[in-house]
């Protein structure tokens, strides 16, 4: 699967953020990443349903959202309505007996699967969901903010995912998100990473087109 390169809206201008989503199109962005946050389940506050919504006819990118929030069954087919084309939700914020149904549900609405885990979650946590997901993403900052720096100790947990992907045959993407910058990039794609989410590495740069490439290059394995 080729990589993917998703910045994160979280470091735009959230006073024109019509334009940034734009701009990211322009700048060769593969997928946008939607942080969506409720103060609960991170000690942060964002955006939901309704600026995605108004986010939607500004591009045909791919929206990536990503849903730190409790209770996330609460708000699914609110946000693929919205326009969300792969939802991802977090196993510590669900319920155990409910998540398969949740998945399933993502899928009914016509939308990707992802299950995510915080730094302090095992991957084995993810094993008996794989068969069930589009995507898993490792975070490898504690959720919550934008520019904190790459936990390498998380490079273990990225192998061991995929590595029991690989094992049962599954087709199942895994992202990372968090820290990364063309100097993180090139350990989680050799990990085992496919998708990367780019907040400050892309929206913090002078040029975000060239910013893009140089993740994209750095990503790419030798040859
Ligand atoms: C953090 C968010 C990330 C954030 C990444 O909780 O999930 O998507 O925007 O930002 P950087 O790339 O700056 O670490
Ligand atoms: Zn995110």
């Amino acid at each position: 699967m080729p990589v993917i390169i998703a910045p994160s809206l979280l470091s735009g201008d959230f006073a024109c953020l019509g334009a940034e989503v734009r701009r990211m199109e322009q700048s060769g962005a593969d997928w946008l990443h939607l942080d969506v946050m409720d103060g609960c389940f991170v000690p942060n506050l964002t955006f939901g349903a309704p600026v995605i919504a108004a986010l939607r006819p500004h591009t045909a990118l791919f929206f990536d959202v990503h849903l730190m929030i409790a209770q996330p069954e609460r708000w699914l087919e609110d946000h693929r309505k919205a326009g969300a084309d792969g939802i991802t939700m977090h196993l510590e914020a669900c319920d155990a007996d409910a998540l398969p149904g949740n998945l399933q549900r993502i899928r009914a609405a016509g939308a990707r699967a992802a299950l995510s885990i915080k730094p302090g979650t095992p991957a084995r946590a993810l094993f008996p969901y794989l068969e069930q997901l589009d995507m898993a993403l490792v975070m490898t900052v504690e959720p919550g903010f934008g520019g904190q720096a790459f936990m390498a100790d998380m490079l273990p947990k990225i192998k061991a995912l995929r590595s029991e992907i690989t094992r049962r045959g599954l087709k199942v993407q895994l992202q990372v998100d968090g820290g990364i910058s063309e100097s993180t990039i090139a350990a989680a794609c050799a990990a085992g990473a496919d998708s990367f989410v780019a907040g400050s590495a892309v929206f913090n740069a002078p040029d975000s087109a060239a910013a893009i490439a140089a993740l994209r290059r750095a990503a790419e394995p030798a040859g």
